[in-house]
């Protein structure tokens, strides 16, 4: 999926959220949007999938534009959208088979039987076969992000887009869902699109990134250019995170690493 946003405005009360963001997401690629919080990235997401509309601006998927849009159009285009929530969104009262599974039952009406063959590839794929029968109660933070994974998955999904996915979750576990995020893109070639203000995932998945600072993009490139990128909004984002306050992270202004699995 081609994504094109050009000159995006947005207002919400009295704050100017989105001020000219423009960004090129390109078909199969792992795109992360970085920034601060507050600097609007969960608002750009929700345009993506029409939950809101700008004040200006244009955003096109594959070559169409999306702005002008009904509801009801918007949701033929949600279809091609796999989101993974901060929370998983998983039902306590269903079982991890289940909760996998409810897309295709509740959206698409599919069998029994299909939901059962396609949940089962899912669940593999994001490393949880086996684990079906399980109560979202007694998975881990890290499994329970796995199994929202599966559930956007079941829905061939187009583009898959993960808010802070990492968010919450220790150094361990974040490093196994930035595997997995990638895999996934390699798997499914799925166009992916990461928010995120997690360095060490940042420089870990990114096949391009865009730094965000108060509703525009101030950096859009690889990796590489926005660690030696001498814009002093980039400078200040990397110096503060380097110095951040979560302890729980080893990273260091030089190299960003989490503390290496075994
Ligand atoms: N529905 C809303 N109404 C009013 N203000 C909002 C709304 N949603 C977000 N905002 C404001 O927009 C700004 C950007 O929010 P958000 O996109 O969630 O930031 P982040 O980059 O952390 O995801 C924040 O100042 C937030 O308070
Ligand atoms: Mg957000």
């Amino acid at each position: 999926m081609h994504i094109v946003v050009e000159d995006l405005h947005k207002t919400l009360g009295t704050t100017k959220v989105l001020d000219g963001l423009s960004l090129e997401i390109h078909t199969g690629e792992v795109c992360v949007i970085v920034g601060a919080s507050g600097t609007g990235k969960s608002v750009f997401l929700k345009h993506l999938v029409g939950l809101m509309k700008p004040d200006s601006g244009r955003i096109s998927i594959d070559g169409e534009d999306i702005v002008h849009k009904s509801e009801r159009e918007m949701l033929e285009v949600r279809k091609r959208f796999g989101m993974i929530f901060q929370s998983g969104g998983l039902l306590q009262s269903l079982s991890l088979e289940e909760n996998v599974g409810l897309t295709l039952r509740e959206v698409h009406r599919r069998s029994p039987d299909d939901i059962r063959d396609v949940v089962a590839e899912k669940l593999n794929m994001v490393g949880l076969e086996g684990r079906g029968d399980q109560r979202p109660s007694t998975l881990s933070g890290g499994q329970i992000k796995r199994a929202a994974i599966a559930r956007a998955l079941t829905t061939k999904a187009e583009c898959l887009l993960f808010d802070e996915p990492t968010a919450g979750l220790d150094p361990l576990m974040a490093q196994t869902i930035d595997e997995v995020i990638s895999d996934v893109n390699r798997k499914t070639g799925a166009t992916t699109i990461v928010v995120t203000h997690d360095l060490i995932s940042v420089f870990k998945i990114a096949d391009s990134l865009h730094f965000i600072d108060k509703g525009r993009a101030v950096y859009s490139g690889g990796v590489e250019g926005f660690r030696k990128s001498q814009d002093e909004r980039v400078r200040a984002f990397l110096e503060r995170d380097a110095h951040g306050r979560d302890s729980l992270r080893a990273s260091t202004q030089s190299g960003v690493q989490r503390p290496s699995a075994t």
